[in-house]
Parts: C-alpha cells; structure tokens; sequence
C-alpha cells in the first residue's frame, strides 16, 4: 500500500494531481504532436497517414468526424478550422448518434474519428459502419496500438503521452494540434491557401507551446477567482466560432470534477434561453479574444451585465474593453484566431481543477465515470 503511493506520488512529479500535471504538460505535448511533422523551415508539413491518402482527402465529398466527449469538442473545433482553411464540407457527430441513426454514408466521404483511448466502444462501432459503407476511416488517436488506430485505414497519433486523469486536457489540445495540421495541408494541396499564409500559420503554431506557457502563469489568479465561485450551483461559458467549443468543453470540464451545473453556449443563442437564467448568483465565463467577432462578445457581455451576471472574461493580453465591463478577466496571448482554443482552453482547465479542489473533490477519479468507456 505505502509502495503504491509512493510511486503514485512520483508519477505525478511533483503535482497534487495527475490532472495538473497533464494540464501543465501541454507545451511539451503540443511541441511533441508537431515535431517531425511540422518543416517550419522548409515551409512543409509531413504527415504520412495524410500525404499516402492524399488523392483520397483531395477527392473526398465530404469530411465526417465522430467522437465522443471531450474528443467530440475537439472534432467541433476541427470542423471550423477545415472549413474556414480547406474549404471542405464537414460534420461532426456524436458517435453514439451516429452509429445508431441509418446516416447517410457515401463511398467518398472520409471519416474521422478521433478518440484518445483508441477504445470508446461508440466510437468504434461508428467505424465499422463507415466502413461498411465504404468510407475510407483516418483515426486521430494518443494510444499507440489501440483498437481504433487498428481499425483505421490510416491515422495520426497524438503525441499527448499517457493521460491518467479522467478528465481529458492535453489529449484535447493536442488533437487540435494534429486537425490543425491535417487542415492546414489540405488547405495547401487544395490551393486553398497562399503559400505566404501557410508559411505564416506554420510559424505561429511553433510558438503556441510558449504561448500556452504563459497562460499557464494565470494559474494563482485563477485560484483566487475559483475561491470566489467555488459555491456556485450554475455556470454558464459562452464563446462564439471557434471559441464556442471550447465553452463547451469549460463547462464539461466542470461539470465533471466539481459536479456543478455548467453549460456551454454559443454567446449569440444567450437570448434564446440561458439569459432568463442569470442573475447576481450566476458566475459567466464569456471568451472574449480579440478579433473573432469581439464586438459582439463585447454586447454579449453587456447583457449579461445588466441582469447583474458576474463575468470572468477571457481575453487577449492587454485587452481594455471587456477588462472594463468584466469582474475579473485572464488574458492569454495573441494569436491568429483560428489558434485560440489552444490557448483559451488552458484558464479553463485550471478553473474546474482549482474549484474541484477547493470542494475537496476526487480530481483525478470523479465519481460515475471512466477514462474509456468500452461499453455502451
Ligand atoms: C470518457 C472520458 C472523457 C473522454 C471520452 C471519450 O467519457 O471520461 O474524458 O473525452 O470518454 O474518450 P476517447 O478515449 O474516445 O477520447
């Protein structure tokens, strides 16, 4: 029993948690998922599973991503980066619905399906069907070996290292890593985008890992914030483009280690619904970078803040509007816009951990759930 601890406690290096190591580990992870494959110099990206296909993904109809939880959010991202980069149709599904739903499958669509155990039993079931249907399946995986790297027709790993707390963080950021990759070189064989743009984009990811470093060094703020709402019942996180997926994933992301209620939201639907819920008691978490449609986050926030919501912005380093509206903000750096889920999902991250901490709760082992889920 003592031994057992003690290697526990040597495998978290140091952490109180695994979920805080992982959390701190995405620099090196994000770095690891892109080297080799990356040429920052020679203006290339090299990723086999992706360059044998080529004439597949060229010719495809349409791209169809599967996955679940957490991996599902990353599918959601995918699909604005694949659309706004590469220009092919894309849609995103929860695998469980997929599998079960008669969905219309052509022989030239290509499925995604993208899963960090390589084992969700929905996930695979998702692929057989594919299969069946003749698509041509491409996995984006962390466990080298599972069952779903095996069953694709081809594939990119990601390069997170084991993940052993239940809830995902770098396995998240490091599959975006591997989609924005996958976009990114189909966007330049589809002539999609100039080469002086991918050259630039290729750059910028090479300094996303010293970019997610610094948003690592809001973690003592954040605590502070998480102490202030830590008893809170309700949680809203809104974000819009490619920042909506990352809301939902902040609202998973506390849902599922400190069990309150939390939802995510595209910022523009609040009227549709969530706004009836806010009030003084209500904590919103608004992502509010720069660019992407700021302005109208910037009204969203007022809205909120007329209901007398309390708002935690997310924003860009050196922001001043929302700095002046919100009642506290983290900044992460800039970046291009469609890289911001690689940064914003970091305060995120530390906000769930720090409040399931302060709730005493199992971090690492939340109740009802697994790391994979191979059953249905
Ligand atoms: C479980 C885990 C989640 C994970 C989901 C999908 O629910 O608790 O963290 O996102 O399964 O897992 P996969 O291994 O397919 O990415």
């Amino acid at each position: 029993q003592e031994l057992q601890m003690n290697l526990e406690q040597i495998e978290k290096g140091g952490y109180d948690h695994f979920m805080l190591k992982e959390i701190y580990e995405q620099p090196d992870a994000i770095k690891d998922t892109f080297r080799g494959r990356m040429l920052v110099d020679q203006g290339l990206i090299k990723m086999a599973g992706i360059d044998d296909h080529i004439d597949k993904f060229l010719n495809a109809r349409r791209i169809l991503i599967v996955a679940c939880g957490t991996s599902w959010h990353a599918g959601l991202v995918a699909e604005y980066i694949f659309e706004e980069l590469a220009r092919v149709p894309v849609e995103v599904e929860y695998a469980s619905e997929f599998r079960y739903r008669n969905p219309v499958i052509y022989e030239d669509d290509i499925l995604v399906a993208i899963s960090q155990s390589g084992e969700t039993a929905d996930t695979m079931a998702a692929i057989k069907l594919a299969k069946e249907n003749g698509a041509f399946v491409f996995g984006v995986c962390n466990v080298v070996g599972s069952s779903i790297s095996r069953l694709s027709d081809a594939g990119a790993y990601t390069h997170a290292g084991p993940e052993i707390g239940v809830a995902s963080t770098k396995a998240f950021t490091t599959q975006i890593t591997v989609l924005t990759l996958i976009a990114l070189q189909l966007a330049k064989k589809k002539g999609k985008i100039s080469t002086s743009d991918f050259h630039t984009y290729l750059a910028e990811l090479e300094t996303i890992p010293a970019k997610v470093e610094k948003a690592l060094q809001s973690n003592d703020h954040i605590l502070q914030i998480a102490n202030i709402y830590k008893n809170a019942q309700n949680c809203l996180y809104l974000g819009r483009g490619f920042n909506f997926p990352v809301a939902l994933e902040g609202a998973l992301k506390l849902k599922e280690i400190s069990y309150i209620h939390a939802e995510g939201y595209p910022a523009a639907e609040m009227k549709h619904g969530p706004i009836a819920l806010i009030d003084e008691q209500m904590p919103v978490v608004v992502i509010a970078t720069k660019k992407g449609h700021y302005e109208k986050v910037v009204s969203n926030i007022q809205e909120i803040k007329s209901r007398s919501g309390k708002i935690i912005g997310i924003v860009t380093e050196g922001d001043k509007d929302v700095k002046n509206m919100a009642d506290h903000v983290i900044e992460v750096p800039e970046t291009i816009e469609f890289m911001t889920p690689l940064l914003t999902t970091i305060p995120l991250q530390l906000l769930s951990y720090h409040i399931a901490v302060l709730l005493d709760k199992n971090v690492d082992q939340p109740r009802n759930l697994a790391k994979s889920v191979t059953v249905e």
